[in-house]
């Protein structure tokens, strides 16, 4: 067949993104497929409006079932986002055959176990590149050019507004609130800006990525997940004068006896703010650009660099994957990789590793009243739980307020420092507003 036929639910900003691309890289798309991938509908709450693109020749309508539904229609690309109702027209989309190609990490995350035994069933291909790292093909990688690889660790700058706002808040010492407002306008931020800030699109990003990595079904629910709305200026600048950054990854790990040869018993998974080494890789990547730092036994380290968000890099991610399906269409599309990056029979339910026995190194943020003998008190605390400082900083000296305290620690399991922290809380001298962020060298 030469010609795929494309329907768009949400024309937001990455659906008119991708529909630009279909339009305006026509040609170039034609001549890589030797084939031709037309726009056929798209579907919005708001038709009345200028959408900035020619859409004469496109079937616009107001009801995303008509496209889920439509005969003239192979692939629908969902771009309303969220949980519902775009689960139940991607349901209803591979219930009438269509292929699925969708940014949607919330819905990949937390539906995905339902669609992919759907779509391998019906042989129907569903893509989500965009869903994780916006347009760098991260998931192309890790699913098909690692695919020889036992996958050892993963640590991913994975939201594009978080990373904005911390890296304006050090260079500029501008405003949480501010820079928040900034990165929504520049249309990085997710339509509940919570989820950006608290954790949970990074969240949502990782637990498909570990799957994808261990070949284990994607367990969003159990990523701890800590944001980053309570960092404050005072703990960028306490951060970097230790030789340190702070970033927001999410990290996954296999864990097992058996781990080097492709065995993982354990997941672990996490996503907090996090001290990096100030030159390590991650701590260059800068504004609203994700990376994902991926090692596996035999190639080692390897690292994907690009735009995480915004209208171009996400439609250029979500039309690969439309290109991807109109290569092996119509009868070819077994021949692509499983999207989870094993057959569908052979992914397994892994037990998530419990947070309290991650092992970590910890920056300790506390605020004390500057009397003798306060240090003194919570390294006794810290040394019965053979938890071992690297160093320690006291700036400021107030008679009357409470001063930070700085400290940073090497490994330990969040087990211990959790109940060594509960006894520290429990001194005199010592204020309950405490900050713990955990810090990582990513071995490269
Ligand atoms: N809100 C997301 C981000 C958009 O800031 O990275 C891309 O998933």
């Amino acid at each position: 067949m030469n010609e795929i036929r494309v329907g768009i639910l949400g024309l937001g900003t990455i659906g008119i993104g991708a529909a630009r691309i279909l339009i305006e890289q026509q040609q170039l798309i034609t001549r890589r497929l030797g084939k031709q991938v037309r726009l056929v509908a798209a579907a919005d709450r708001i038709l009345d409006r200028d959408f900035g693109l020619d859409l004469s020749g496109v079937r616009l309508t107001d009801d995303a079932s008509d496209i889920v539904t439509a005969d003239d229609i192979d692939v629908v690309i969902e771009l309303i986002g969220g949980y519902e109702p775009a689960r139940t027209f991607v349901v209803t989309a591979l219930e009438h055959g269509k292929h699925v190609v969708t940014a949607n990490k919330a819905l990949i995350a937390k539906h995905g176990e339902e669609l992919f035994p759907i779509a391998d069933e019906k042989g129907l291909q569903i893509g989500f590149e965009a869903a994780v790292g916006g347009g760098i093909p991260c998931m192309k990688a890790l699913r098909e050019g690692l695919a020889a690889n036992t996958i050892l660790s993963i640590h991913g700058i994975l939201n594009g507004t978080c990373n904005f706002i911390l890296t304006k808040m050090e260079n500029e010492g501008a405003d949480y609130g501010d820079v928040l407002k900034e990165a929504q306008a520049l249309g990085y931020a997710e339509a509940d800006p919570t989820f950006d800030v608290e954790g949970i699109d990074t969240a949502h990003k990782l637990s498909i990525l570990a799957a994808m990595a261990f070949g284990s079904k994607i367990k969003f629910d159990e990523v701890f997940t800590e944001g980053i709305s309570r960092i404050t200026a005072a703990d960028i600048v306490a951060a970097q004068e230790l030789g340190y950054r702070i970033k927001l990854p999410g990290t996954a790990k296999p864990h097992g006896e058996n781990v080097s040869h492709g065995g993982c018993e354990k997941v672990e998974m996490r996503v907090h703010p996090t001290l990096v080494p100030l030159d390590s890789q991650l701590a260059q990547v800068s504004d609203s650009y994700n990376a994902v730092l991926i090692s596996g036994d035999f190639v080692e380290h390897t690292m994907y660099f690009g735009r995480g968000a915004g209208e171009r890099p996400t439609a250029s991610a979500v039309i690969a994957d439309v290109m991807d399906i109109a290569s092996g269409f119509p009868d070819g599309i077994r021949h692509l990789a499983p999207p989870m990056g094993f057959v569908q029979s052979a992914r397994t339910e892994v037990p998530t590793l419990p947070m309290a026995d991650v092992e970590c190194e910890y920056y300790l943020r506390f605020m004390v009243q500057d009397e003798p003998g306060v240090i003194a008190s919570i390294t006794a605390v810290l040394a019965d739980h053979r938890i071992s400082l690297e160093a320690v900083s006291q700036k400021e000296r107030h008679k009357t307020q409470a001063v930070p305290v700085v400290m940073l620690t090497h490994e330990t399991t969040e087990g211990n420092m959790q109940a060594a922290i509960s006894r520290i809380l429990a001194l005199p001298n010592i204020n309950d507003d405490l900050l713990i962020l955990r810090k990582e060298s990513f071995g490269a």
